[in-house]
């Protein structure tokens, strides 16, 4: 046991359970099934999982390494393990990409919530049209904004009571509720009329559509998905004991993640192909304007089923989303924590008056500030530009050098092996993928992105 006083996770299954909740988010339910409808299907789903192993398993892979190594925040840990070295800026970039991914992502969480009440208050039936709904309610003054300061409230809630017995437990209870409503979901879906076609169109490759912009797209997925790259797993890390086998754990929240991205795909598509003239890939309304209108027509007879269908899926979305907000929010109150010795709950207090004023700027970008641009972008579009499209790509490539081509190799193969007394197979593999694979893909993906 260590004994610096900065909290542990308890065990192991707390350390899978912990990050997997980071990973299993929006990512997986929202907008892989989108990107999967726009990009065509199954050829997506596997130049997707290549890109998961091959690129961001690495990624992530040097985060735990860095975190746990380094017993710190991101900021601290640059310092720690590369002092007075201008690394430390990668640490900053994670700090910042937390607080703006906060800052955005919170907005979709608090429509999340909004649907959710709205599902079991039966408002979300009958006949009406859902596209109508949907931009009423985003485009309103106050409504969404309060939503979104509500999920900031109850992520600033688990995160100040600490490590273990906020996070920790919140995870523990909450993944696997998850699993067994996503389960059920998809079982419930799969017995839908039609669904066979849903089924063909997820199972049946055709790789006449694997174009360069859906390999780009699939490996913005995969980084976004394992929240990889902004250090957010990096400062989880720095809260495993000494036992915790990393190259396990992160085989384990790959899998996971991977298995919960594909399962969201079995509620989706067999239900939207089950109502003909749906449109599978109709962008980030998939799940707020076609889900309702689906859950209506396939449930006309059995309004009841429908009304049961709906509310646990908006619960899903929701303590998905709780799990990956919490992860955001602990990289910079970590480092506040740590950089300027508060409390824990002052600094989470610091981090969540911080992204209630910016996500307010995110929130407003859909309504009244709508005419607001920077380059061209809104701030919703400018955050999510900057973080999933910029610092996560770049802190990956900087995260993946810096293990490979700064570290002492054998602190690498210590933090890997436990001092030895694990056996790691394929580790050279492994340690391949690091040095040469992740930064030069990603860097190949990050400049193409640029250039586009
Ligand atoms: N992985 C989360 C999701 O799929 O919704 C999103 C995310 C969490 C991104 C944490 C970045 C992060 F630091």
């Amino acid at each position: 046991m260590q004994t610096t006083g900065r909290g542990n996770f308890g065990s192991r299954l707390g350390v899978i359970l912990a990050s997997a909740g980071s990973a299993v988010g929006l990512g997986n339910i929202w907008r892989f099934p989108t990107e999967v409808g726009r990009n065509g299907g199954a050829a997506f789903i596997l130049v997707y999982l290549c890109c998961v192993f091959l690129l961001a398993l690495p990624v992530m892979i040097s985060e735990f390494i860095v975190g746990r190594s380094s017993r710190s925040n991101t900021v601290g840990a640059y310092r720690t393990l590369a002092p007075g070295k201008p690394w430390v800026v990668a640490g900053f970039m994670g700090v910042l990409g937390g607080i703006l991914v906060l800052s955005f992502y919170s907005v979709v969480a608090g429509w999340t919530l909004h649907y959710t009440i709205q599902s079991f208050g039966l408002k979300l039936m009958g006949n009406q049209d859902f596209g109508e709904v949907f931009n009423t309610f985003v485009t309103n003054p106050w409504k969404p904004l309060v939503y979104q300061f509500v999920f900031l409230l109850l992520t600033h809630f688990v995160v100040a009571r600490g490590v273990e017995s906020g996070i920790e437990r919140f995870s523990k209870v909450m993944m696997p509720v998850l699993l067994v409503i996503i389960l059920l979901l998809s079982c419930f879906s799969l017995t839908l009329p039609g669904a066979r076609d849903g089924l063909a169109f997820l199972l049946k490759p055709d790789f006449s559509k694997v174009t360069t912009k859906v390999v780009l797209s699939a490996m913005g997925q995969a980084f976004f998905s394992l929240s990889v790259g902004i250090g957010c797993l990096a400062t989880y890390a720095s809260y495993f004991k000494r036992e915790t086998r990393l190259v396990n754990s992160a085989l384990s929240v790959c899998a996971i993640d991977s298995m919960v991205a594909i399962l969201s795909g079995f509620i989706i598509f067999p239900a939207a192909f089950s109502v003909a003239g749906v449109q599978v890939d109709s962008g980030p309304g998939l799940v707020y304007i076609t889900l309702p209108h689906v859950f209506n027509m396939v449930f006309e007879n059995i309004p009841f089923i429908g009304y049961l269908f709906s509310g646990l899926f908006y619960i899903l979305l929701l303590l998905a989303a709780l799990t990956s907000t919490i992860s955001m929010h602990e990289i910079a109150t970590a480092f506040f924590r740590e950089n300027y010795k508060l409390s824990r709950r002052v600094s989470a207090t610091v981090v969540t008056l911080i992204c209630l004023l910016l996500g307010t700027a995110c929130c407003l970008s859909f309504g009244p500030w709508s005419e607001v641009k920077i380059w061209g972008m809104g701030f919703f579009d400018l955050f999510d530009f900057l973080t999933a499209k910029f610092m996560m790509p770049l802190g990956g490539i900087l995260i993946t050098m810096f293990v490979e081509w700064y570290l002492d190799r054998k602190l690498v193969v210590d933090e890997l092996t436990n001092g030895g007394t694990l056996k790691v197979r394929g580790l050279s593999f492994l340690l391949f993928l690091v040095r040469w694979v992740a930064p030069i893909g990603v860097g190949i993906v990050f400049l193409n992105e640029l250039a586009g």
